[in-house]
């Protein structure tokens, strides 16, 4: 099979990883850290070993592998790069998302190469590392794509300013196997015989990790923190039990080279190695290179948000149509004007638009203004508004429109050419303007309130279509004191409420940094909290086929307007997701329905006529089954040569583990519950071998 050529840009993840202070010191012992370096083995003050990152990965290249579709049997990990942003904590999620970069051609029975990028975050938010795995995959060259370009590593013409000698134990890859790479050929005496080498080698990423360790302890000892960037090729096999030798060589300040030799056979064995070290650079948001529109920019909010831009970095285009508070008047362009000078004169680099964001024309032409004057556009803030306050029935339609006209309408005629860049350049960060009235309401203010609401709306279907273009899109709820609220808020409040304080809220969510997409944030005078549309867990009422009464649902009234136990859904798709499981709990807690006149042992009973043999062909592996509930108990199938045993109770060595309570595994089983929304929601929890779990799809066919 040929690699998928159309695989370039598509998403990796998100994959997620629980790990405890346990799999980090198993990694240590797996990579020859002992009681000399206490601080990697000890859960006490532990310190994880900055390439613990890689462990991420044999999650991450199953689906690399996937979606290239490259030709397994003549892959190698060829490159790796791991950029440290953070420490990794001893504890916690890591959550990996990326995509495949790109593609070289070595040629024609030389070979090709496959990379994929990925971004690690932690469960506590932070950033914690970029890889960038570099796959060369031996039987998939020529077909006819560019060679990647070499940049070779130089090495010093001298002796190496630190040598380290380590000696990895025989038994040394049955232990580092544990941290994730399970590949036979580290392990199956018989499997490495038959991919040609004499016993099983070594995991090139446990050497890797050695490699770590030594460029640690020669460099910053007893700061692994402050690790920044780890590169290298793998170059040779190397045997367990043969003792290595890590050369590093340093190039400048926080720099240095480095390459793995196999002291007998002088051999090298990881080459091209770079690491760099130093203080974590302070994370600080910036924008340099990034060009941001702010809409209704020469008052107010907008004025700041585009100062502090500037101040940051980025190019700024100041929209604004200079009107009165209500919208009327001709506009005058010395707000934009005035907002542009104080950005030039602070160094920085911006230009005026006096487009009305309100039509078509005007919302093209203040896109324009960014391409012509700075050649892109990657944040666009919609900013611009007016008020027209009445009582609902002096709500005359020109008030209506007039307000719905810039602050809605105005959102879709900025952001639908902007969209359009932020799509071809795979990057974006939209942010709406909505308001506290809109979110919870405001007397005389239908308009304005219907309008802000709007923009929520706009924003939750924008952020799925921007999804796989990296364009996020945000919502901010501000509080300021402005010409807009000088007759709204309380004077004592809104001398405290300067617009400064809305401002980093809102440069976050336009940063490169923020992972967010799809939230709205309440920000003024230094309180900032996140509001959301929330859904209660509800009742069933009825059985779903028969249509209940009025009373009947009055009898449950409680329970459908209870918020206790809400949720926030991220799309349409989940909350029917949601809705279609409800069905499975009556029926399977009545007892009466056609779910529950199957039996979870029905269910294993009937396994074996579901096999798919040809699906199992090579297939080698146990899964477990922990069904809880009345109707539980456990189960295990045992895949091997084509052939499937199902067994009631607890295999020895299971590859995979499934714990599921009775009633939603019948749902699963019986396809009321499909089996992704109950692994998201944690209705199935999944252990061991994660990825062999997507198997059970392809074997059984229920
Ligand atoms: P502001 O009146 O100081 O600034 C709004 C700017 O938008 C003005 O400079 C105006 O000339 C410009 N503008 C109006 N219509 C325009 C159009 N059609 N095209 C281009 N520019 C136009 O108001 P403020 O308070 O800074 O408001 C900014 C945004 O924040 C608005 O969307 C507003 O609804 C929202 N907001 C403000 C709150 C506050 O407490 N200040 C509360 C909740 C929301």
């Amino acid at each position: 099979m040929a690699l998928n050529l159309d695989a370039v840009g598509k998403k990796i993840g998100p994959i997620s990883k629980d790990y405890t202070w346990k799999d980090a010191v198993l990694y240590a012992l797996g990579v020859g850290a002992g009681f000399s370096e206490l601080e990697y083995c000890y859960e006490k003050d532990l310190k994880v070993i900055p390439s613990f990152a890689i462990t991420t990965l044999y999650e991450v290249m199953p689906e690399a592998l996937r979606l290239t579709n490259i030709n397994v049997p003549g892959m190698l990990h060829g490159e790796q790069e791991l950029i440290f942003h953070n420490p990794i904590p001893p504890k916690g999620t890591m959550t990996s998302e990326g995509k495949i970069l790109n593609y070289y051609d070595k040629g024609e029975k030389k070979g090709a190469l496959v990379v994929a990028e990925t971004e690690t975050r932690h469960s506590n938010g932070q950033k914690l590392f970029t890889s960038n795995m570099t796959i060369f995959s031996r039987l998939d060259g020529g077909f006819g794509g560019e060679n990647r370009p070499r940049k070779p590593v130089e090495f010093p013409d001298r002796a190496p300013d630190f040598s380290v000698d380590a000696s990895p134990a025989e038994n040394q890859p049955l232990i580092y196997r544990l941290s994730g790479d399970v590949f036979q050929l580290h392990v199956d005496p018989e499997f490495a015989k038959m991919a040609g080498f004499e016993k099983p080698i070594m995991h090139g990423l446990c050497t890797h990790g050695y490699a770590c360790r030594a460029l640690i302890q020669s460099l910053i000892p007893g700061e692994p923190e402050k690790a920044r960037r780890m590169n290298c090729r793998f170059s040779r096999p190397l045997y367990p039990g043969m003792p290595l030798r890590v050369l590093i060589w340093k190039t400048g300040e926080g720099q240095a080279v480095w390459r793995i030799q196999n002291v007998e056979t002088q051999e090298i064995v990881i080459d091209n190695g770079i690491f760099e070290y130093g203080d974590i650079p302070k994370d600080e948001v910036r924008f340099d290179d990034r060009v941001a529109v702010v809409t209704g920019a020469g008052a107010g909010l907008g004025r700041v948000y585009a100062l502090e831009l500037a101040k940051r970095g980025a190019k700024v285009v100041v929209n604004d149509l200079g009107g009165a508070r209500d919208g009327s008047g001709e506009g005058s362009a010395s707000p934009a004007d005035t907002v542009v000078d104080e950005i030039k004169a602070l160094g920085g680099e911006a230009v005026a638009n006096y487009d009305n964001v309100a039509t078509v024309e005007g919302g093209e032409g203040i896109v324009k203004s960014a391409l012509d004057t700075f050649g892109t556009l990657d944040i666009l803030i919609n900013n611009a508004g007016i008020l027209r306050d009445k009582s609902f029935l002096k709500m005359d339609p020109q008030n209506w429109h007039a307000v719905l006209d810039v602050h809605l309408n105005g959102a879709y005629n900025v952001t639908r050419p902007a969209f359009a860049v932020m799509k071809a350049k795979g990057y974006g960060r939209i942010l709406m303007t909505t308001s506290a009235a809109g979110l919870y309401g405001n007397f005389g203010q239908t308009n304005y309130t219907a309008a802000k609401m709007a923009l929520i709306g706009l924003m939750n279907t924008l952020k799925l279509e921007g999804q796989k273009y990296d364009i996020h899109v945000n919502t901010v709820a501000p509080v300021a004191a402005s010409r807009l609220t000088e007759d709204v808020l309380p004077p004592d409040f809104f001398a405290k409420l300067k617009p400064e304080f809305v401002a980093p809220l809102a440069l976050y969510l336009c940063s490169e940094e923020c992972a967010d997409t799809g939230n709205i944030y309440n920000a003024g005078m230094g309180c900032y909290n996140r509001a959301a549309i929330v859904t209660g867990p509800g009742a069933v009422v009825g059985d779903g086929r028969t249509v209940p009464s009025p009373e009947e649902l009055v009898e449950a009234w409680e329970k459908v307007k209870t918020l206790k136990g809400a949720k926030t859904y991220f799309q349409l798709n989940d909350q029917i997701g949601d809705l279609i499981g409800a069905f499975s709990k009556p029926a399977a807690d009545a007892g009466t329905a056609e779910p529950t006149s199957m039996s979870v042992s029905d269910i294993f009973k009937g396994m074996p006529n579901a096999f798919v043999s040809e699906a199992a062909q090579g297939v080698e592996v146990v899964f477990q089954y922990i069904i809880t509930g009345s109707d539980g108990g456990d189960w295990y199938c045992d895949i091997k040569d084509g052939a499937c045993t199902i067994q009631a109770g607890k295999h020895e060595k299971p590859v995979c583990t499934l714990e599921m309570e009775d009633k939603n595994f019948l749902a699963m089983m019986t396809g009321k519950l499909p089996a992704m929304q109950a692994y998201t929601s944690g209705k199935l929890k999944i252990g061991g071998d994660i990825m062999k779990s997507q198997l059970i799809e392809k074997l059984f066919k229920m």
